[in-house]
């Protein structure tokens, strides 16, 4: 696979899966722009890939606010004067992470709403004006396994995921004349940034849990629920994409695939 000179915008590109991914991309040679509403870590990520000998920038970029986006994409056309590929990864767990449905709130639906699922359509509709004069591009969303099948805890989240992966089918069929690729990946567990925050809060919802911090509630559900026994990480997350942007994947459009050791067979 190849990826030498196409340019790759990584949405909440700055920490966890999103910087992950960028690694990836960085070793098959793509140019990175890490677009993050976190300027410091972003400016960080972006100097550490150009670092590793790849044309890569930073900006702050929030994908709720089309101006905002809208200008990132300027600035990139100006650096690099095309868009070959977008990962829409930016996202979020709620505006106060996990809760049962009849917990949650209006700003948590609206959190989850605005950002996973919004947030991606502002990106995109950004961007496929691009890739649709260039008669060429790939779009990858950033959806979970939670938004396969409804988990508790998670509503919210778990139905912005579904919507993401319904979104990503309606935008494959519509760019396709384009020559522009489509497709959803759904992540299973993997330990971030934004696990640490919320993982405690599961034992809320289930007594098992109860009293551990974060880390070991991920542990142990790893345990539970993925049949190979580990966790996933960024770089496979990276990896799948990796191939989804390349041309080897040409004839791959509207899907969503799992990276998650098993836990969701379908
Ligand atoms: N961690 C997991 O287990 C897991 C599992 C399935 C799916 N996911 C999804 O993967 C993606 C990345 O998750 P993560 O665990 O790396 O999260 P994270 O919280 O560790 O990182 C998210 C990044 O997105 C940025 N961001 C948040 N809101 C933004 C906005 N409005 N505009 C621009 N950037 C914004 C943050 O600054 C941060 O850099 C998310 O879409 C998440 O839902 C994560």
């Amino acid at each position: 696979m190849e990826l030498k000179d196409r340019v790759a915008i990584v949405t909440g590109g700055a920490t966890g899966i999103g910087r992950g991914i960028g690694e990836v991309l960085v070793r098959y040679r793509a140019a990175i722009v890490v677009a993050d509403l976190d300027a410091d870590t972003a400016e960080r990520t972006a100097s550490d890939f150009a670092a590793m000998g790849v044309p890569s920038m930073a900006v702050v970029a929030d994908v709720t606010k089309p101006d905002s986006i809208e200008k990132s994409v300027a600035d990139v056309l100006a650096r690099f004067g095309h868009i070959d590929i977008l990962i829409n990864n930016a996202g979020v767990a709620g505006a106060r992470g996990w809760h049962t449905s009849a917990d949650s709130r209006e700003e948590d639906w609206i959190a989850a709403f605005e950002v996973n699922v919004k947030g991606i359509a502002n990106a995109t509709n950004a961007v496929s004006p691009v890739m649709r004069t260039q008669r060429a591009g790939k779009i990858i969303n950033i959806a979970s396994i939670a938004g396969r099948e409804g988990r508790p805890a998670l509503p919210h989240y778990s139905a912005s995921k579904a919507a993401v992966i319904n979104y990503t089918q309606a935008v494959a069929d519509e760019l396709a004349p384009f020559n522009i690729n489509v497709n959803a990946v759904c992540p299973g567990l993997l330990w971030t940034p934004m696990w640490d925050q919320v993982g405690h809060r599961y034992a809320r919802f289930n007594p098992r849990y109860e009293g551990l911090p974060s880390r070991q509630v991920f542990d142990t559900m790893i345990q539970d629920v993925i049949p190979l026994k580990r966790e996933q990480t960024p770089e496979d997350i990276g990896n799948l994409i990796a191939f989804l942007v390349s041309e080897d994947a040409r004839n791959i459009t509207g899907q969503a695939i799992n990276v998650d050791g098993g836990a969701f067979l379908r």
